[in-house]
């Protein structure tokens, strides 16, 4: 089988969304550190209507509906989530009801949970599963569907949510260079929900931070490795025209691709320019643990890999800063950024993803691009996402009306016996919602 990858995409997010100036002032937080500090524009949040079922409900049939998908096409579906919903029963059983309907149960595939990662592993099931012998001819669809939402506090700002849908088939517009893969797993109490009446997270911000820098490290040094295997020659970021990262706030993206530059420069020094190294030489001497405390190599790597990051990482992050962190979607809808401002010029080119779910696990890994045959090209995929038009339609709501949504919602979780308000009127039609939860804990959904 030839080009396994991504053949078509769709992403939903809810239509409700907070500004991080006004919770920024709303919280008391000093002006700039949302915007500028954590380099977020705005979040989206689920109302009561709505959660990681009925967004993976509504990607995917919207996803089917738009590339003319028959459901009984689909023979292996997976979904990432971190947001458990009914614990035992998996999201992606909610999602049968769509191909049930068709006649079709003979569908592989559960749901894979590690933080954020959770959809990567989905996604190399289906890579996977493509590439094997138990493949039956139909297509693999990944589903990535999360709700970030933290207790009052410092992480609340970096909060987001979304899904995102991926049709997986041989012959890709998106295709996967398997061979460079670097992974990197490890045992560490980073962020992790042991609060089962809770659906807040228990986070060690600092902690997080310092982890995902340090798996990025590790996966570009295992990437790195294998690119040199198997190509015969060193890898350095000028091999890859764009980097997206798993975005829980932009700043943490701006200071991995710095990491990279770094990287390169003790790595692979001659890729690096002159004038760059001389700046970067005082670090060179520095432990790995030095390197992660050092704020001032952090603020010149910054500086020396600015020019490069608004070429190869800036058109990614578009959604992240609008949306806020979606957890196992935050790093596809980094991707399709890219895919939004850069469709028609991608042709021939390798994109480098990096995946990070605490706990934690994280891998590095390519993508080839080329244009594609309709409707699985890169402009119709672009088209399909429609990403301008779902960001215009959204309603800002205040800071108050947010922290009052996400009071109610604290109510509502591990709640029965309840049914949601009637007022549906931001939905956009298509989109499915939650009516009620009876005694059993049972829930309904509706579309509208
Ligand atoms: N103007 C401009 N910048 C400002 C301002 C201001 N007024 N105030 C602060 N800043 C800057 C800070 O200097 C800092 O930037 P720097 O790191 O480049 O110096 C940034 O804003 C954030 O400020 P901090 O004081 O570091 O923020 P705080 O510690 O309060 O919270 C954190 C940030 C830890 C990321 C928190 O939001 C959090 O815990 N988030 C959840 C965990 C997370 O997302 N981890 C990432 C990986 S794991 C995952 O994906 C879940």
């Amino acid at each position: 089988r030839k080009d396994v990858g991504i053949l078509a995409m769709d992403i939903y997010f809810p239509p409700t969304c907070v500004e991080q100036e006004a919770l920024e002032a709303y919280d008391g937080a000093s002006k700039g550190k949302y915007t500028i500090g954590l380099g977020q524009d705005c979040m989206a949040f689920c109302t009561e209507l709505e959660d990681v079922i009925s967004m993976s409900l509504t990607v995917v049939t919207s996803l089917l509906e738009k590339y003319q998908i028959d459901p009984k096409q689909i023979g292996r579906l997976e979904v990432g989530s971190e947001t458990v919903i009914d614990k035992s029963k998996s999201i992606k059983t909610w999602l049968m009801q769509i191909f049930e309907e068709y006649g079709n149960t003979d569908v592989e595939g559960v749901d894979s949970t590690n933080a954020c990662y959770g959809g990567t592993a989905a996604l190399f099931n289906c890579v996977n599963w493509v590439e094997s012998s138990s493949w039956d001819g139909r297509y693999g669809l990944v589903v990535c569907t999360d709700s970030a939402v933290y207790a009052e506090g410092p992480a609340r700002p970096t909060g987001g949510a979304a899904a995102m849908a991926m049709l997986i088939g041989p012959n890709a517009p998106i295709s996967f260079e398997s061979k460079f893969r670097g992974t990197h797993m490890t045992h560490v109490y980073d962020f992790y929900k042991p609060n089962l009446a809770s659906e807040y997270p228990v986070v060690d911000g600092k902690l997080s931070q310092t982890c995902y820098l340090m798996a990025l490290d590790s996966c570009y040094k295992h990437f790195c490795s294998k690119y040199e295997k198997f190509e015969g020659k060193k890898f350095s970021i000028f091999d890859a025209d764009y980097f997206v990262f798993h975005s829980p706030y932009n700043k943490l993206v701006q200071k991995s691709f710095a990491r990279l530059y770094y990287n390169d420069f003790l790595h692979n020094p001659s890729s690096v320019e002159k004038d760059s190294r001389e700046k970067l030489e005082p670090f060179s001497t520095l432990t790995g643990d030095e390197s992660y405390q050092s704020r001032e190599l952090e603020k010149t790597s910054q500086q020396v890999a600015k020019c490069l990051y608004d070429k190869k990482v800036q058109p990614s992050t578009l959604l992240p800063k609008q949306i806020g962190n979606m957890y196992t979607a935050s790093i596809y809808a980094a991707f399709a950024s890219v895919l939004h401002n850069k469709h028609s010029t991608l042709g021939g080119q390798r994109i480098v993803m990096f995946s990070y779910g605490s706990g934690l696990s994280s891998t590095m890994f390519s993508l080839k691009l080329r244009d594609g045959q309709h409707p699985f090209s890169l402009s119709n995929i672009a088209t399909m996402l429609n990403v301008s038009e779902k960001l215009e339609a959204r309603h800002v709501f205040l800071p108050e009306k947010f922290v009052e949504t996400l009071k109610l919602m604290e109510h509502r979780y591990g709640a029965k016996d309840f049914v949601t308000g009637k007022e549906t009127s931001l939905l956009s039609p298509g989109t499915f919602y939650l009516t009620k939860v009876d005694s059993m804990y049972r829930r309904y959904y509706a579309k509208k």
